[in-house]
Order: structure tokens, then sequence, then C-alpha cells
């Protein structure tokens, strides 16, 4: 049986977008993002997809656990860490990469002892005040990792960046400076970049590139879609025509009758809402697909239908026709401007209840 609602994500997209960030970064690898169920994707899928990535990057243990257990075999670098030694003992277990950023992830490195020496990222905290070392504690805390039994030498060397989405800031090139002079002189492979910053700032790229939504074909930069830098959007989001009605002028649409039809209206209901990850913060007027035709959402999202305005579309539509409300024909940038929001939250959004099919 045909899901009513369903994600679909196109793997082929995924690695034409993962050649794309190769010929953006040449001489970088490539440790593909993939936490947050690869931003709604499916975590396994995505990174049985994405083979040729040079690693993957998750946030937390748990989500490294879920890809070892499904057999993926590449590098696995936990973004946040550690945080107790059992949590140290299951990276041992299977191998993963781990970024320090606090003093207390050092002393679990020197309280354990571990058959092959863990790789480790120390991250410094170049401005953007989430997580990292101040340049203070940054040289102590590097020769402490130099003097363990437990870390794999050199350590390598990282931070993130906070606003290189945003052209006319110069934070960028100030958190630049900062690791620059905190790092010089030192061994050890670098990486600073997310999405943003591979695109805005290729001098910064280093030895590792660390992309997220890029993979998934959408763009980072406000005023621009993922097919503007050649990429191909990964995830469509369809759903279904459930009730096709009439609703006279001056009659109001869904809860609290924040729309009113100004003209005989032609209103298709479609079985998407907010409990399938649809914002409720979209706007009456927010572009849906009906037919592959371009329709506007009439009145407020629930938690699982919507009202769409289908009245200018010819032929009618009819119950059953799709529906689709993100993807190669529309946009997840500009349906995440109409909700106020950025894509991310958007595809990372997606409910359980969205059954997400690999094409
Ligand atoms: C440390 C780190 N690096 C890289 C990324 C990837 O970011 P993006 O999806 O913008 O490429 C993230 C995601 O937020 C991150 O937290």
């Amino acid at each position: 049986m045909k899901p009513i609602v369903s994600a679909t994500v196109d793997t082929a997209a995924l690695r034409h977008n993962l050649s794309v960030v190769r010929g953006r970064a040449p001489r970088a690898r490539v440790m593909a993002v993939v936490k947050a169920n690869a931003y709604g994707h499916g975590l396994v899928a995505v990174a049985e997809a994405l083979k040729d990535a040079d690693s993957f990057a998750v946030a937390r243990v748990d989500e490294g656990l879920v890809l070892r257990r499904a057999g993926i075999r590449q590098p696995i670098v936990l973004l946040e860490g550690v945080f107790d030694a059992e949590q140290l003992r299951a990276s041992a277990e299977n191998d993963f990469e781990l970024v320090v950023h606090l003093p207390e992830q050092i002393a679990l490195l020197q309280a354990c002892r571990v058959a092959r020496p863990f790789t480790v990222w120390l991250k410094l905290d170049t401005g953007m005040h989430r997580l990292g070392l101040t340049a203070e504690q940054f040289a102590p805390a590097l020769a402490e990792l130099r003097g363990l039994a437990s870390v794999s030498q050199p350590v390598r060397l990282m931070s993130h960046l906070a606003r290189a989405d945003e052209p006319d800031s110069d934070m960028t090139e100030r958190q630049l400076a900062r690791f620059a002079a905190a790092t010089r002189g030192q061994p050890g492979q670098r990486s600073v970049v997310n999405s943003a910053g591979l695109l805005g700032f290729p001098a910064a790229q280093m030895d590792w590139v660390r992309p997220g939504l890029l993979l998934y074909g959408v763009s980072p930069l406000a005023g621009s879609n993922g097919v503007d830098h050649g990429l191909t959007p990964v995830m469509t989001l369809h759903s279904q025509v459930i009730a096709v009605k009439g609703v006279a002028p001056g009659e109001h649409v869904g809860y609290g009758g924040s729309w009113t039809a100004a003209r005989p209206t032609r209103l298709a209901v479609a079985a998407i809402g907010y409990g399938d990850g649809y914002p409720r913060s979209l706007n009456s007027g927010a572009p849906v697909l009906v037919n592959g035709r371009r329709a506007a959402l009439a009145g407020r999202v629930s938690m699982d239908m919507i009202g769409i305005d289908v009245t200018d579309l010819d032929p009618a539509p009819a119950l059953g026709d799709p529906v689709v409300l993100w993807g190669r024909e529309l946009p997840v940038e500009e349906v995440a401007r109409w909700a106020g929001t950025i894509p991310y939250e958007l595809l990372c959004g997606i409910s359980q209840r969205v059954a997400v099919e690999l094409r």
C-alpha cells in the first residue's frame, strides 16, 4: 500500500552533491555531516549512499552506534565528543574519532587504557562561543594530549564558523585569524568549514571540509537555492489531495478562521500537517504544488491537514492528486523563508509518521 505522505530521498542526487562538493574543495577530504538522522533524510540510508565520503560526522555517540551497527566502516567523528567513561569505552570499541572541547574530556582520555589510540580533534572556540577551548586553554590542552598513550598523534585541530553565511560580516575572517594564530606551527590536520564556509571561503577549506546541508542539495546562503550552486535537492515531501470543496465568498477556512474566501473558491485539502513536520508557522499564501503546479496555502496548518486555494488550477484537482510540499520543483529554501525559519529545521523536522522512501 502506498503511504499517503512520504519523503522520497534521491540517492543519486546525494552522490551528485558529494561530487559538487569535491569539485568545490578539490584538495580537501570530505567529512559528511549526517547528524540528526542525516538532516531528516535517514541516517543509515544516506551513509550507505555516500560510500565515497572520507568520513561521517554525527553529534552524539548513539548516532555513531547506529551507523556501526548498520555496517558502516568509514571513520565516524563525534562532533560533541564523549561525556563519561562508558561513552569513551563505546567509542573505543567502535573506533569513533573524538572532538575534544572540554578539559573534562582530556581527563577521561588520561584515565583510560585502550588497545588503539583515539583520533582526536581538538576544538578551538574562535568566537562562536558554543563548543571549544579558549585560546588560553588550547596550547596547554594540546601539550597534554601529546603526552597521552590513548591519543593518536598528531592531534587534529578544528573550529566552527558562526556566520559564514553572512557575506557582509567580518566575523569569519576574525575566526580564521584566531584559528591561524592558535594553531601556527603545530602539526596535525585541520578542519574549519561547514557548507557556507566551503562556498564562501575557499582559502579556509584546509585538510577537511564538513558539509551537511550542501550534500542534501540545499543552499546555506540566504537568497540562493541549491540549484544555483549546481546541487540537486535530495528530499521531496509528498502528499495527496484528500478532499475538494467549494467555499463561498466571506467564508473562513481552518482553525481560527484566519483565511477568508474573497471569491467563489475551490479548496483542496491535503493530508499534511505539523504532525508530519510541516511547519505551523507557514502563513496563507505559502506555495504548495498540486499536480506539479503552484497553488497557495489557505488557512492555518493543522496537525494532519492543510487547505490549498486551487481555484486557478485548470483542470481542477481531484481526490488522490499529488501534492508536493518541497523538493526539486519547490525549493525547501523558499518554503523555509515563508515559515520564518531555515531549511535545516524543515528537513530535520520530518516526523516519524512520514515514510522515508529511497529513490
Ligand atoms: C561542527 C559542525 N560542523 C559542520 C556542520 C555542518 O553544517 P552545514 O550543514 O551548515 O554544512 C555542523 C552542523 O551544524 C556542525 O555542527
